[in-house]
């Protein structure tokens, strides 16, 4: 390991903003298994990680190994064997309102126009009063997609759809943003305007943000830290700082701090997880 496991932290919007807190993940000692008891598989083997507030650290690795199953732990959809997720101290037991999930296929009501995708979740929780609407609408507003409202979910493209799931998400005021390679499924140009999307919406709400890919050039782009994992069992093998200030765009992806990063992930990588 290159660093120490805190990061750097950012400190919460310095406007006031009622998006977002700044909060703090504990990973301590998680393990999981899947299969039966007889034979169980180890999934994810003592797996130990903490994420400053209004970090955005990104989870790297192969395919199957355990990191979307590392982010529905932390946010209460799955329970660990042994081990714990404490959010500023505390346990997270269940999913809750403080840490929303955006998946690769945007998860929205089909049958709801996108402002009321975006109400649903106050009017599920049963907190809506006069400002709501105002507060969707500026939501929308955020993520590009002001003259939508009235349109539903199969009116607009991937790129839009996935900018109405995270605002759905952000009218909550999440802690904590889970994202499971939110852009995966996206084309190159679409995807790579969504990356400077969410650069832009991290820079002024400083949620924190634990973001999975398995590409490391989105990773470097975007993290202050990554966590490289490797499969068989899951686990964490290298963890780094990406230092390089922000706001950060392509014209920065050849600079020499992202080419070291890079280079020491690929290395990683490519020795089965031995930096
Ligand atoms: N519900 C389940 N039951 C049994 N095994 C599972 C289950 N979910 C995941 N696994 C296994 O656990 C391992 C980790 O899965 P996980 O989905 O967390 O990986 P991942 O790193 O997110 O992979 P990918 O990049 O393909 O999404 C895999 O070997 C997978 O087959
Ligand atoms: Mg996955």
């Amino acid at each position: 390991m290159t660093e120490s496991i805190i990061g750097a932290g950012n400190p919460g919007a310095s406007d006031g903003s009622v998006i977002t807190r700044p909060a703090r993940i504990a990973v301590q000692n998680v393990t999981k298994s899947y299969g039966s008891r007889r034979k169980p598989t180890l999934v994810l083997d003592t797996v130990n990680l903490e994420i400053a507030q209004g970090e955005f650290l990104c989870l790297l690795g192969p395919s199957g190994c355990g990191k979307s199953t590392l982010l529905n732990i932390i946010g209460g959809f799955l329970t660990p064997d042994s081990g714990s997720v404490t959010i500023d101290g505390r346990k997270v037991e269940r999913p809750g309102p403080d840490r929303c999930m955006i998946f690769q296929q945007p998860a929205l009501f089909g049958w709801l126009t996108a402002l009321d995708n975006v109400m649903f979740g106050p009017r599920a929780q049963h907190k809506v009063d006069a400002s709501t609407r105002d507060r969707a609408m500026s939501m929308l507003d955020t993520v590009g997609l002001a003259g939508t409202a009235n349109k539903y979910p199969h009116q607009l493209s991937g790129g839009m759809r996935q900018r109405l799931s995270i605002a759905r998400a952000l009218i909550n005021e999440p802690q904590v943003l889970l994202m499971d390679e939110p852009f995966g499924a996206l084309d190159a140009i679409t995807r790579g305007q969504m990356q400077e999307f969410l650069l832009n919406l991290w820079a002024e709400h400083h949620m924190t943000v634990v973001f999975v890919t398995h590409d490391v050039e989105e990773a470097t782009l975007l993290a202050d830290r990554v966590a490289v994992m490797a499969a068989n069992p899951g686990r964490i093998v290298h963890l780094d700082s990406v230092d390089v200030p922000r706001p950060r765009s392509y014209d920065l992806i050849d600079s020499p701090e992202y080419s070291r990063v890079r280079m020491q992930i690929r290395r990683t990588i490519e020795n089965g997880g031995h930096s």
